[in-house]
């Protein structure tokens, strides 16, 4: 998610979560129909498909008014990660884990490629009323996924709901009326990169603190960008080249 570890933004005092929460299961549903739609009919054969097969097949999902969760979920299943389709975008950092934009889904969607070095992890965030996918292309990512804070006015601990370890070419799935997450690489040896499909694209979501609930508003940054086009056709860009636009870092 490439949410600030340490809040920048003000802390939101007048909205209450319960309030916030059952908005966002409205908005969801108004805007996706989540499990309501039928399988489009198109079909992903395992090993058959490689990352931009995967990139075109979004494209054209989301070119769709409603979100159908099962085919974008089918649809990264599909595709079995090889390091020599995504190494080039990935970018490190020894203080923080990196978010790299691969595709930004003409402003509806973006495709984002996240590398934790070892131990890195994010703090415990929202979604912005967003869907949110995320496919484990190398290492492991550990899920912890949290309830809303109940009393918007009472310092409590955030409640746990369970804990998820995300294997390489598994897809793990939340949105605002599931709960909220932190991941983070549980690993003190290996790396782990990540693939993020977010519809739609947002820039800043709400970040919360384990101990007392307490929230604040993280920017999503980016340290590397394709500027929305990748190179189909010989496999060379201008990321392979280490041409980037840092954004808001
Ligand atoms: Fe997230």
């Amino acid at each position: 998610m490439g949410l600030e570890n340490e809040p920048r933004a003000m802390q939101l005092t007048n909205v209450t979560l319960t309030n916030y929460a059952t908005k966002a299961k409205k908005k969801l549903k108004e805007n996706s129909a989540v499990n309501t739609k039928t399988m489009s009919g198109r079909r992903y054969a395992q090993d058959s498909i490689c990352l931009k097969d995967v990139l075109r097949g979004l494209g054209e999902i989301f070119s769709e008014d409603k979100v159908d969760v099962d085919e974008v979920k089918s649809l990264l299943r599909a595709y079995k990660s090889n390091p020599k389709d995504w190494r080039k975008y990935c970018t490190w950092d020894p203080a923080r884990y990196t978010r790299n934009l691969l595709d930004s889904g003409n402003g509806k969607y973006n495709v984002i490629i996240l590398c934790w070095s070892e131990g890195q992890g994010s703090a415990i965030h929202a979604h912005a009323n967003s869907h949110c996918f995320v496919k484990v292309m190398d290492g492991q990512i550990l899920e912890s996924m949290y309830a809303w804070p109940e009393d918007d006015n009472e310092e409590a601990p955030m409640r746990m709901l369970k804990k998820t370890s995300v294997n390489v070419d598994e897809v793990s799935y939340i949105n605002d009326s599931i709960g909220l997450h932190r991941m983070e690489n549980p690993s003190h040896t290996e790396p782990t990169v990540t693939l993020h499909v977010y519809i739609p694209a947002y820039g800043e979501c709400m970040c919360f603190d384990e101990r007392s609930g307490h929230r604040s508003v993280c920017q999503v940054v980016f340290h590397s960008a394709q500027d929305g086009t990748i190179d189909y056709g010989n496999g060379k860009s201008s990321a392979a080249e280490g041409g980037f636009d840092r954004m808001n870092d």
